[in-house]
């Protein structure tokens, strides 16, 4: 069982039934928030006394005089208009910090409702290079997923790559014409440079374009020794994914892989389905669907594109049967994507369209969940110094690099091994924390220096102070394990505060989930670093006597687990040594 850990959220609990009794009715908020003045304030009593028609002051000492505020707290004030100040007694915080210590999950409960969560996330497109746009997709879908998971859900993981289209008819007979072996080595060095010189023959060669066109022909009617070659293109760009997946340390493999092809064959079924529902109308020869609430520039109607007027199934067609698959044959009742912005137009018009074709019904949720772009230091899209898209492969190895002269400067005394390990750790968490840190929503400025400085809001600083931890133990020469279910007392101000963050971790955790925003859980671990910084400097620990060492051990063993638990969730590993 998990222990309700916050006490914030511990106090609302215990106060919902004493605001229910004053109400006469179920649902006034207590409304319990942090103060600077003391550990804790009740602000509900305000507008509970404007409903029952009444004077604050009496209110708040009603909800006082209940008693229940006295079980937890050492002192409860009634302050001002009508607030109520709570400072939490230090016998129930440690007693509380002992239960979140002795739990695995460190307090965080399972979700009361187990969904079968799609996310869609990574999705580059075969033959082209992987860009910036789809590094955030990747990173924070992988800790979206690995959240989700923790919380007891079960997460399909589904990479939706660009794999289908008029442009594998000119790849198909490139790849004929340099031979398999060429084109695989190429493939591996440089996806792009095998797209392009595909595309150039194609402008150049009409002999060649016109065997590409025929090709397409060929590729739409699954002619078998078409789609041998197509699949291999599709492996070729799969190995160098997963060449980024593998160095980046994300869950996605080519079990994932759900590509655009896979939903060619059910377009059909969605189109007899609009038909059927009397949704479709014709619009320059096209047939489309106009959801209600879509407009343009000059306000007219927006329609959502199903077949063109040259009798095409379109991207949204094929989203349009992405649903349909995910909800009836995948059985899932959330599905989120993890696109960049600029395609959260056709995002909600999808998700419309299918409620309108009823493909979409509660409980069964679409949520699109956009990210920013990353900007280089000129504050416009991030490119390489050629003015290519940066690869992404090479971003990674420099930032490894990078980690590595930071850490020999840093600590010398580490072995190669070690050394060329944690760089690792530390360069790719670096990468992935500057992304999952920002708002998602937001760009940001790609910033070398930035991301992996071990001072402020940055990886290394989080991977530093669990290092740092760990070797207060390592120095001492004590077991972990050997301080867990010791238990703890609280007496600081700053152990104070560094307790009360770490029985914060579940309310991260939800805030975070609520929003599938990883920078609300990167902000919470920052603050803990920092709470655990403040302790660390006015609490003695080795030096302290017993109890209060061992008490203090414990605080620490906690501290380390939680910061290593919540980087994990972000898919950032944490060091013992660096
Ligand atoms: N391959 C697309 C791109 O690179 C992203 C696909 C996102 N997923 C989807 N279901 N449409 O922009």
């Amino acid at each position: 069982m998990c222990p309700v850990a916050d006490p914030l959220q511990l106090i609302s609990d215990l106060l919902t039934p004493v605001f229910a009794e004053i109400a006469g009715r179920d649902g006034a908020d207590p409304t319990v928030r942090p103060s600077d003045r003391a550990d804790a304030q009740v602000n509900g009593a305000l507008p509970l006394a404007k409903q029952v028609g009444s004077n604050p002051r009496d209110i708040a000492q009603r909800v006082v005089d209940s008693g229940v505020l006295q079980q937890v707290c050492s002192s409860v004030e009634i302050a001002g208009p009508g607030f109520i100040n709570l400072t939490f007694d230090d016998a129930w915080l440690a007693q509380q910090l002992d239960a979140v210590a002795a739990d695995d999950r460190l307090g965080v409960a399972p979700a009361s409702r187990g969904r079968r969560v799609v996310v869609d996330y990574s999705a580059p497109n075969v033959a082209k290079e992987m860009h910036v746009g789809h590094l955030r997709s990747t990173v924070i879908g992988d800790s979206l997923v690995r959240t989700l998971e923790f919380l007891g859900h079960t997460v399909v993981r589904e990479n939706h790559i660009g794999d289908w289209g008029r442009p594998f008819g000119m790849l198909i007979e490139h790849l004929l014409d340099i031979g398999e072996e060429a084109a695989a080595a190429e493939n591996q060095r440089d996806l792009d440079a095998f797209y392009k010189a595909a595309n150039a023959k194609f402008t150049e060669d009409e002999e060649f374009a016109e065997r590409s066109r025929e090709r397409v022909v060929k590729l739409q009617s699954y002619d078998p020794e078409t789609i041998a070659l197509w699949n291999r293109l599709v492996e070729m760009s799969a190995e160098y994914f997963n060449r980024i997946y593998t160095a980046l340390g994300v869950k996605l493999t080519n079990d994932d892989l759900a590509g655009e092809s896979r939903y060619q064959p059910l377009m059909q079924d969605v189109y007899a389905r609009l038909e059927s529902a009397g949704l479709l109308e014709e619009s320059d020869g096209a047939k489309v669907v106009f959801p209600p609430g879509f407009t343009n520039r000059d306000n007219e109607p927006l329609p959502l594109i199903v077949k063109s007027s040259a009798g095409a199934f379109m991207y949204a067609t094929s989203d349009l049967a992405c649903v349909l698959d995910r909800v009836e044959r995948v059985g899932a009742d959330l599905l989120l994507y993890v696109v960049g912005a600029p395609q959260a137009q056709h995002f909600n018009m999808v998700f419309e369209v299918c409620r309108m074709a009823g493909l979409l019904q509660p409980p069964v949720d679409a949520v699109h969940v956009p990210f920013g772009s990353i900007l280089g230091p000129d504050k416009k899209m991030l490119r390489s110094r050629s003015g290519d898209a940066v690869k992404l492969i090479e971003l990674l190895d420099e930032a490894v690099e990078r980690a590595g002269a930071a850490i020999a400067e840093k600590n010398p005394d580490l072995d190669a091994d070690a050394r060329a390990s944690v760089a690792r750790q530390i360069g790719i968490g670096a990468v992935k924390y500057a992304d999952l840190s920002t708002d998602r929503v937001r760009d940001y400025i790609f910033d070398w220096d930035r991301m992996l400085a071990f001072d402020g809001n940055t990886a290394p600083y989080l991977q530093y102070a669990h290092a740092r931890i760990c070797s207060i133990f390592r120095r001492a020469g004590i077991d972990r394990e050997s301080v867990r279910g010791l238990p703890m007392s609280i007496a600081e101000p700053q152990e104070r505060q560094l307790a009360q963050r770490l029985l914060q971790y579940p309310t991260a955790i939800a805030d975070t989930m609520a929003s599938y925003s990883p920078n609300k859980l990167a902000n919470y671990l920052f603050d803990l670093a920092q709470d655990f910084t403040a302790f660390y400097e006015h609490c003695p620990v080795m030096k302290a006597d017993e109890p209060v060492r061992a008490s203090r051990l414990a605080i620490c063993d906690l501290t380390a687990r939680t910061l290593q638990h919540g980087l994990a969730l972000l898919g950032i590993e944490s060091p013992d040594a660096m």
